[in-house]
């Protein structure tokens, strides 16, 4: 497909006018509007923060083939019929309005149908209603904007089976600002579908938003610090319904040790073997104040014992980790480990789920009266810190399950230690809600 030239021979019923320039929006060194724009893909997604042009490049993109392909039905969705009235229509309105009534006239009151004289036409239609009712016959492509708001996986799979019309090219696009690791990013990201193809963008990368917009919506936000805004302006899959530790977070509890290492106290290695996901050693010791400090990480996938037993080395040599509490299922690994020399015990806390989540929960709680959290992690520990801030309930089942796939290695390793440190006073409190105590420090 051809960007949309609003000059030259323009065919009868083209419709052209609008100032769009789809090589604006930038990120790193690609133009994601403009490679979206001309993806015959099947399954294009245009995914990322708010007001990376979404909206505006579905319009344009259908208009351009509205007016290339005579005769042609297309249909934009947004979630609500609200959107349709609130944001598509006037981003049609934005690019086109002087066009109406000329280039294609368009009604105003449910169905909302543009009708070009060359017999194209385009359907705007929500998919908040049973999918079968959201078309009346096939079309040759279909636009969704916001597919991750709402429930609309099954609007999707209707849709995309009725790309029947004869004689035209299929495909369907999709726009969207993630909303947690849902079907979108599942199908989409995690694991495509065959056709699909993104185009990522940042809110920032926008250059036409107005003056201080990023400032603003940055500051309603909370800042980088807070995952909202992490997820609506830099387009981030996090999962945020569920979190597992909602009380993290970046400003509170990561900051550069601002204490050596050396004075730490109690200081412990913790593990998590790992087969074919990552093995996971984290470095903690206390502080004067009795917060834990987790000062160092190493992470490898696939890692075998070798390489954790250097890694390990290396931790006692540089870092004085004195002594290692390890994950107790791992009988196996933890007989190896002291045949080789290491001082390794099981962690005490038999694996069960709501103990490890009370005591990092317990931890990470900023107490009331001193206005301080139990523990700080260094920056350094990256995947710890990602483990922590993504870890999520699974839903629609027992609340004791994490999520699939979401890592919880680096969590696990910590976590080993710091039932060192707090476990039988966690167990003998009997808790049985997850992190919902304030530890005593
Ligand atoms: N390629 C472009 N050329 C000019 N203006 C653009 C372009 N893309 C987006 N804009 C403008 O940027 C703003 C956000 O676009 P919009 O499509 O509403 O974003 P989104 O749907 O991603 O939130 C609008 O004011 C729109 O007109
Ligand atoms: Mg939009």
């Amino acid at each position: 497909m051809v960007a949309a030239s609003p000059s030259g021979s323009t065919p009868e019923g083209y419709v052209a006018g609008t100032t769009t320039d789809f090589s604006l929006i930038k990120h790193g060194e690609s133009y994601p509007q403009r490679d979206f724009f001309n993806s015959e893909a099947d399954y294009p997604l245009y995914y990322g923060g708010v007001g990376i042009g979404k909206t505006r490049a579905l319009v344009v993109d259908f208009f351009d083939y509205a007016g290339r392909c005579p005769g042609s039905r297309q249909i934009i969705t947004e979630p609500t019929w609200g959107m349709v009235r609130d944001v598509l229509v006037p981003t049609i309105e934005d690019c086109y309005g002087p066009q109406e009534g000329v280039g294609f006239s368009m009604t105003r009151q449910p169905p909302i149908d543009v009708r070009f004289p060359n017999g194209s036409e385009i359907w705007l239609r929500s998919t908040d209603v049973r999918p079968e009712r959201v078309l009346g016959s096939n079309v040759a492509r279909v636009g969704m904007d916001e597919i991750t708001l709402g429930h609309q996986e099954q609007s999707f799979d209707y849709l995309a089976g009725r790309l029947r019309q004869e004689g035209f090219f299929h495909q369907v696009k999709c726009t969207g600002t993630p909303k947690g690791r849902n079907w979108v990013w599942k199908r989409f990201i995690d694991a495509p579908m065959p056709g699909v193809h993104v185009y990522f963008a940042e809110t920032a990368d926008n250059p036409k938003l107005p003056p201080n917009y990023m400032q603003r919506m940055l500051a309603t936000y909370g800042g980088w610090d807070n995952p909202l805004a992490r997820q609506e302006l830099a387009g981030q899959w996090l999962q945020m319904t569920g979190q597992v530790f909602p009380q993290f977070s970046r400003a509170i509890h990561v900051r550069e040790t601002d204490v050596a290492w050396k004075t730490l106290k109690n200081r412990l290695g913790g593990i998590d073997f790992g087969g074919v996901s990552p093995t996971a050693l984290i470095a903690c010791g206390l502080d004067s104040g009795d917060r834990a400090r987790a000062y160092a990480e190493w992470y490898k996938r696939q890692a075998t014992l070798d390489e954790t037993m250097s890694a390990m080395a290396h931790f006692q040599v540089e870092w004085g980790v004195e002594k290692w509490i390890a994950d107790p299922s791992g009988k196996k690994e933890i007989d190896l480990l002291r045949k080789a020399g290491f001082k390794v015990s099981p962690a005490k806390h038999g694996n069960r789920i709501m103990l490890r989540v009370q005591i990092l929960g317990a931890r990470l709680n900023v107490h009331p009266a001193a206005k301080l959290p139990g523990m700080y992690i260094s920056p350094y520990c990256h995947n710890l810190i990602m483990e922590i801030e993504t870890l999520t309930w699974k839903p629609d089942v027992d609340v004791d399950q994490f999520e699939r796939g979401a890592p919880d290695h680096a969590v696990d390793a910590l976590t080993n230690v710091l039932t060192e440190y707090d476990g039988v006073r966690a167990a003998r409190k009997g808790l049985t809600e997850p992190v919902l105590v304030y530890g005593d420090y």
